[in-house]
């Protein structure tokens, strides 16, 4: 059981809601933060245990942003939690937020989770995530969801938003992919990883990619691999014109 669990299981305060599957995905990606100063968004702050379960595990040098749509939030703020009361669907407010926080090395959105207030905040918070930062959305059921504006392959969904990422991140490959998406998400991200309900997005300053060969060879060069479905076919050929040679 990791630490965010336990203090989940043993919550002596404020209510906190989690899927049961979550902690351990945010234990994998946010463990190498703890007792830094990172500096952590959450949005949708909700009764306020999920801010003091960060502080707990994330320790006394990390700084938190609580960011949510109901002014009762103010009350969660503290000397390490500072509170933003807006809506995450709003780009003007999303812009004035980045502009307020020193730096987010980890960003995550339990906020609403209506398709364009997931996509509003990834498109105006995402190029603001830290050079090794973590980007996670979670609860990402609701782009299956009519009254979230979400539907199976629905043009719009923030699952159907995020399957592009994956030809983003292959910018490098293909023209018609530069051409269609920004280079700056190739040149940052380092991973994408889907969960149930939860995509978290690794950031990273990279290369474009190369491959090398080490090592000797030990093909014979002249020799070409004829693929198994070629060599069936040639011997199919073959025996089809010695019978058409015995007629
Ligand atoms: C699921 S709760 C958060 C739960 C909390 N993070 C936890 O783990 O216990 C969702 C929160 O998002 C807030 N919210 C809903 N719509 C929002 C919006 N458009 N902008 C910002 N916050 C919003 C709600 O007021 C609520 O506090």
């Amino acid at each position: 059981m990791n630490d965010l669990l336990r203090y989940f299981e043993n919550n002596p305060d404020r209510m906190i809601h989690k899927w049961m599957h979550y902690f351990d995905v945010y234990d994998r990606y946010f463990a190498k933060f703890r007792d830094t100063d990172v500096h952590f968004v959450e949005i949708g702050t909700g009764n306020g245990g999920s801010m003091q379960m960060w502080k707990h595990y994330f320790g006394k040098k990390a700084k938190f942003y609580g960011v949510d749509i109901n002014p009762y939030a103010k009350n969660f703020a503290d000397e390490q939690v500072k509170v933003f009361i807006g809506d995450q669907g709003d780009r003007t407010f999303l812009n004035k937020l980045a502009a307020e926080i020193p730096r987010i090395d980890i960003l995550l959105d339990d906020g609403g989770h209506s398709m364009t207030q997931q996509i509003n905040t990834f498109e105006v918070l995402y190029p603001k995530i830290s050079a090794n930062g973590v980007y996670l959305c979670e609860d990402l059921h609701t782009s299956y969801w009519k009254g979230y504006g979400g539907g199976l392959r629905k043009r719009g969904s923030f699952i159907e938003y995020s399957k592009n990422f994956i030809d983003h991140l292959h910018t490098w490959h293909s023209k018609w992919v530069k051409k269609a998406a920004p280079e700056e998400f190739a040149k940052s991200t380092y991973a994408l990883h889907y969960y149930d309900s939860m995509l978290v997005i690794e950031k990273k300053p990279m290369e474009k990619p190369y491959t090398r060969m080490t090592g000797k060879a030990t093909l014979p060069p002249e020799e070409p691999v004829e693929p198994p479905l070629i060599r069936r076919a040639v011997r199919g050929l073959k025996r089809a014109l010695k019978k058409e040679k015995k007629k």
